[in-house]
């Protein structure tokens, strides 16, 4: 016998109304970032590896695009009481996915972003979508604050200066995070070959971070002497010189191409956010340096998730020159977009659509 309404409804979020949910506090993402983190490294989700739609090999990413498909489930009942006392939000306990399709050319040409998404978070019980919502803005932020976690768990404390290589949608999500995650930060280095793009960007973060933002002269000023160093960009050929890196420099490598993978040879320390899903997607500079043989399979310390829950050592001391090489998981995805759907669902916002009224051909 039933005892509910056969309708199905889910809530529906455009970027306007995430943003309405705190889509942009990153003090907020830091937190959903970590818990994801925190649950990888406790072996709590599901995270199948990622389909990828390309029309070449993996460097046609970077001039044709790409469509990746995202599925996840994210648990955190077990570890209810440890993710409250760490203030990482509480459990997340369901499953969803992020569908997102990436064309390089759409900011010149369209004035567009170049990847856009969308979420689906599902009931955990009836396995029906309770929420869909822009992935657009959750992706860009779950990426700074990728980087502000590592930040916080591989810099050395005390870090001071941040050079910035990239004034896209992700670099300006990666100032976000690491300063966010980053108290002691005071500058942030910013470069692009574009000096028209690096005035807009410093213009427009200026007062939005805690750090002073100014624009680098080269890839070699925005490097050089900086504790935390992130690269997000849309660059086809290496660029960062291995001399450049500081002793006890943390390097995030967030896009493919910017770090030769011979470079990974003179790193102390290598660590990922999951190792599986970095071979599985083959364009990594981690995964490139040992394919390539510049570096032994073993030289990956390990994932990030690992080190927060204490499974393997992370810095081990201040010289170390770490490199921190992330794929993007969904689960991070899954994580943020949970907190924005609550949020959301609280304070009353978007719009609630129906899937259907009843369903056909169930009886
Ligand atoms: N690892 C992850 O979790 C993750 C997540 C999201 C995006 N990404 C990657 O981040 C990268 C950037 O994404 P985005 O959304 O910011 O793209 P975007 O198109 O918004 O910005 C890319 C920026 O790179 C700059 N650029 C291009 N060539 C350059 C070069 N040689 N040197 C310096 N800057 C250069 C462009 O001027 C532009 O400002 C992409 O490679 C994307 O795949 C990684």
């Amino acid at each position: 016998m039933l005892n509910r309404s056969r309708k199905v409804e889910f809530l529906y979020l455009q970027q306007e109304d995430c943003i309405k949910a705190g889509g942009l506090d990153m003090s907020g993402t830091l937190k959903a970032t970590e818990r994801s983190f925190f649950l990888h490294g406790k072996g709590d989700y599901i995270l199948p590896a990622k389909p990828v739609i390309r029309w070449g090999g993996e460097d046609s990413e970077e001039t044709i695009g790409r469509i990746m498909s995202m599925p996840s489930w994210l648990g955190g009942e077990k570890y209810r009481d440890e993710l409250i006392s760490k203030g990482l939000l509480g459990p997340v306990n369901t499953s969803g996915i992020k569908f997102i399709p990436s064309k390089p050319h759409n900011p010149a040409k369209y004035g567009l972003p170049r990847a856009n998404a969308i979420i689906i978070i599902l009931d955990p019980d009836t396995l029906m979508p309770v929420c869909i919502l822009d992935g657009t803005l959750v992706s860009a932020m779950r990426t700074g604050a990728a980087s502000g976690v590592a930040a916080r768990y591989l810099a050395n404390p005390g870090a001071k200066t941040m050079g910035l290589i990239g004034t896209g949608v992700q670099g300006r999500t990666q100032l976000m995070g690491v300063c966010a995650a980053v108290p002691s930060l005071e500058i942030c280095k910013v470069y692009s070959p574009n000096p028209e793009h690096v005035k807009g960007m410093v213009e427009e973060m200026k007062g939005k971070v805690d750090a002073e933002v100014r624009a680098a002269e080269s890839y070699e000023d925005a490097i050089a002497g900086s504790d935390i160093i992130c690269t997000a960009t849309m660059a086809k050929a290496p660029y960062v010189n291995p001399d450049w890196w500081k002793k006890g420099a943390l390097h995030v490598e967030t896009s493919f191409w910017d770090t030769p993978p011979s470079a990974l040879k003179e790193v102390d320390v290598i660590v990922v956010d999951d190792w599986f899903q970095v071979k599985h997607h083959g364009a990594d500079v981690a995964w490139r340096a040992v394919r390539d043989g510049f570096i032994k399979e073993e030289a990956i310390r390990g994932n990030l998730g690992d080190i927060i829950v204490g499974k393997i050592e992370g810095r081990r001391d201040e010289k170390e020159r770490i490199v921190f090489n992330p794929i993007g998981m969904g689960i991070h995805d899954l994580s943020e977009a949970h907190r924005v759907f609550q949020n959301a669902s609280q304070e009353g916002i978007g719009r609630t659509l129906p899937l259907w009224e009843s369903p056909a051909l169930c009886g």
